[in-house]
């Protein structure tokens, strides 16, 4: 009797021991467990401060350079908008948060556009050379400069059916004609008369329209209506500045139906309206309701949807 009591104890210590063992072992596992998130980025960030969804969307970024910035700083949300801005570019990310330190009171989407297309320079500030590989989709502005030689190999003589001057006074691309002819028949189909007066012009030609404005009205008016030899859109052979036959005064033209008419249609023949009056602090320039820029449909039509500059696509889309 007492050998079988002896047993039953025996037993029941034994069942005691493994329990202690199994528990013992399940809160082993579970503390390392704890351990081992404890080190992760999720758990990092969430003790910083962070949302599950602003968390989320920074562990699927994937990026190290991003998740250890971000952890090496306070909680800052205008990161988090950074990051989610469309046209955000990993390549600019360092610059965004230099440029984010030192100019607190601008917005996400001003911070991502303006180091997208390098308004954190001044205008003719560190220029860079004009991408001529790209054709038609170059970028040429106050920042993107052509060399003085550059001349497009396939210009052609505007007729006087459409353009002011002397007979071959006026030339333009052969594509950009192409499509202009097609914007031009549109236009007239519904009542409108398309003039061009101005088209391609060379370097020594630019040179000429922005002294004389620099001369007759001094550096800052010039820079904001004429581009500086080099930078102009009509040295690409791609540019135009369309007006019509009853109206080629600069004041009034965008009052015109011509006017409106090309501003709601030029994208559907490949043209943007390069300066608009709202993108001013962007493109350098005052409003021009005359002057086109031939892009291509696609392209012409993003932009017009989409309500961007060219730069701002370039930036996005196009630059290396
Ligand atoms: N007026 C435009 C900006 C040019 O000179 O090219
Ligand atoms: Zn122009």
């Amino acid at each position: 009797m007492a050998t079988r009591k002896k047993l039953k104890k025996e037993v029941y210590l034994f069942i005691g021991l493994i329990i202690v063992i199994v528990g013992g072992v399940i809160f082993g596992i579970n503390k390392f467990k704890e351990y081992q998130y404890h080190k992760t980025n999720e758990y990092k960030l969430l003790n910083l401060g962070y949302s599950n969804d602003e968390v989320d969307f920074l562990l699927d970024l994937n990026d190290d350079e991003i998740i250890n910035y971000v952890l090496s700083q306070e909680k800052n949300s205008k990161i988090i908008n950074i990051l989610n801005e469309k046209y955000f570019l990993t390549k600019n990310f360092n610059l965004y948060i230099e440029y984010m330190n030192n100019n607190k009171d601008l917005s996400s989407s001003e911070i991502v556009r303006n180091i997208n297309i390098h308004l954190d320079k001044n205008f003719y500030e560190d220029t860079e050379k004009a991408n001529t590989t790209l054709d038609t989709t170059l970028l040429v502005n106050k920042h993107y400069l052509l060399d003085k030689d550059y001349i497009p190999d396939d210009l052609v003589n505007v007729s006087q059916n459409y353009a002011w001057g002397e007979v071959g006074s006026q030339k333009v691309r052969e594509v950009a004609y192409n499509a202009f002819l097609d914007m031009w028949n549109a236009a007239n189909e519904e009542g409108y008369y398309l003039m061009i007066n101005s088209s391609y012009r060379s370097y020594e030609d630019q040179e000429i329209v922005y002294n004389n404005y620099k001369n007759s009205s001094g550096e800052r008016f010039a820079d904001s209506i004429a581009a500086r030899p080099g930078s102009s859109e009509h040295q690409t052979g791609l540019a135009l500045d369309i007006f019509s036959k009853t109206n080629t005064n600069k004041n009034t033209f965008s009052q015109t139906d011509e006017a409106k008419w090309l501003k709601e249609n030029a994208h559907n023949f490949g043209f943007i309206l390069r300066y608009p009056e709202d993108k001013v602090d962007i493109t350098g320039y005052s409003f021009e309701s005359w002057h086109y820029r031939y892009v291509g449909k696609d392209i012409a039509t993003y932009i017009y949807e989409n309500d961007i500059t060219y730069e701002e696509y370039y930036a996005y889309f196009l630059e290396d």
